[in-house]
Order: C-alpha cells, then sequence, then structure tokens
C-alpha cells in the first residue's frame, strides 16, 4: 500500500467514526461475524429460538435475543462483583468491541443515593470509572456543595454508574437497542445496591430508567423507578454547555439533601 492508499484508508476510518488507536493488531471483524452467544444460554424459555448461525436471520434475532440473555444472566448474580463479571464476559452488546475498558461503577454501594449517567466518555473508557473527565469533576464539586462525595463513607457517601457500560463510538447516544439489551444489568444493579435515592442525570438515563426524556421539564420532580424515589437531574455535561443550568441544578441539589435529611 502506498501512503496515499493508507491515507486515504485512515480517512475512511476516521469518517467511520474510529478517533482512537485500541490496540498495535489490527482485527478483523469481519471474519469475526456474529457468533451464537457465549456462556450459559438456557436451553428451554424465551431463547430457545435461537438456531445456528447458518440458518438464523442474524441481526433482528440476535438483537432480539439478547435482551433475554441479558435478563437471565442478571436474575442470576446476588452481588456487585458477580454482576460485574457478568457484563464483562457479555459479547451481545457490539460496544464492547469498540471499548477499552469496562466502565462499571465509582464509589461507595453502600451508599444512600445511587447516580445513573449516560455512558463513558474517552476519559472514562481509558481509566475504567465512571463520571472522570470534565463533566465528572463538575458532578464532583454539585454534590461536594451538599457534602456527598463518592470517597467518602456513611451518609456523606455516594455511588455513582452509568446505563452503558461501554463507550459508544464517538460519544454518540446509546441506541434504544443498545439501552434495552443493557438495562436488565442496570436493574440488577440497583436492586443489588439499594440506594435509598436513584438520581437519573439527563435523557438517556431518564429514558432508560422512566421511560421518559424531555429533562428540562420532568428534572426536579419527584418519581419513582425500580420502587425508589428518584429525582432526574441535568446531566452535568449539559450544565457545561449551558451554565445558566446551575440554578435548577442547585435547586435539586437542595431538595436531595432536604430529603435526605427527612
Ligand atoms: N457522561 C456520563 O454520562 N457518564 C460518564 O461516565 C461520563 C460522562
Amino acid at each position: 500500500m502506498d501512503s496515499f492508499a493508507a491515507l486515504t484508508a485512515l480517512d475512511w476510518h476516521i469518517e467511520l467514526g474510529a478517533d482512537e488507536a485500541i490496540g498495535d493488531t489490527p482485527i478483523n471483524r469481519y471474519e469475526q461475524a456474529v457468533k451464537p452467544a457465549k456462556g450459559p444460554i438456557p436451553k428451554t424459555g424465551p431463547t430457545s429460538n435461537i438456531k445456528p448461525i447458518d440458518v438464523m436471520p442474524v441481526i433482528p434475532q440476535v438483537e432480539e435475543a439478547a435482551e433475554d440473555i441479558a435478563r437471565i444472566l442478571a436474575s442470576r448474580c446476588n452481588d456487585l462483583e458477580t454482576l460485574r463479571n457478568t457484563i464483562a464476559t457479555f459479547e451481545q452488546c457490539s460496544l464492547k468491541k469498540g471499548a477499552r475498558n469496562l466502565v462499571f461503577s465509582d464509589g461507595n454501594p453502600a451508599a444512600r443515593i445511587m447516580i445513573i449517567g449516560e455512558a463513558p466518555g474517552r476519559d472514562e473508557d481509558q481509566i475504567g470509572k465512571p463520571f472522570v473527565g470534565r463533566a465528572g469533576q463538575l458532578l464532583d464539586k454539585m454534590f461536594a456543595a451538599i457534602d456527598l462525595d463518592r470517597k467518602a463513607e456513611g451518609d456523606a457517601a455516594l455511588y455513582i454508574t452509568n446505563v452503558m457500560p461501554w463507550r459508544p463510538p464517538q460519544n454518540r447516544d446509546p441506541s434504544d437497542e443498545e439501552i434495552a439489551m443493557m438495562l436488565p444489568f442496570l436493574e440488577r444493579h440497583i436492586a443489588i445496591a439499594n440506594p435509598d435515592i436513584i438520581v437519573p442525570m439527563g435523557n438517556i438515563a431518564c429514558k432508560a430508567i422512566l421511560g421518559k426524556t424531555g429533562i428540562t421539564r420532568i428534572r426536579g420532580h419527584w418519581t419513582e423507578a425500580f420502587g425508589k424515589p428518584t429525582l432526574p437531574m441535568f446531566h452535568p455535561a449539559g450544565v457545561l454547555r449551558d451554565p445558566l443550568k446551575k440554578r435548577d441544578c442547585w435547586a435539586d441539589l437542595l431538595a436531595l439533601k432536604a430529603r435526605l435529611n427527612t
């Protein structure tokens, strides 16, 4: 390949969304195609229609089955370590292939408040922890203002996760299919951590756990998700883009603090 052809190929990859080299050796994803799910797939029940790859109309069936498989796998997890390991070996979500690290959670799982963000960005993907980039720094400052801290114990503790554990390419929004596929794991995550209050931040988190978007309208209004009191808030990345949102954020933080004190 001459340098012109190499540059053209590189441009083409950048246009497709490759913005980072994640390994020294190229992998031909076309050869890997779509494999039947790894791990324990039940022989009966909702996934029994999985057929060998050569007779299967590949995409729709795999996508549909992925959600069922996720639900079955998630239901078998009784602690966070098992849940994390189960997600780490869940091959059905294609975002995993482009991600550098699984981003499961950060903070104290015993915290009374569980924050749910959208998906890892570039910094989170590199480090393997949620909210460590600019938005994360703002999140830490926001919650420090009401004496909550992801490194703290007891009443000051905070627990943080995302709807998606892998970074979507070029930080695009996760698709509805990707959200639906990973939701059983998030639901199990919430059930195991068992926080007193859930705080979904931004539209994607609200769509996933409340089935609603329109964060400007729904933020600051208490509701319920998975049987827990839930307070939707602006995503800190939205606040960075529009600092006028800080005022509403402050009101929501005070509402959260008041609820914790009652
Ligand atoms: N935005 C999110 O929603 N989550 C992260 O972990 C980082 C940025």
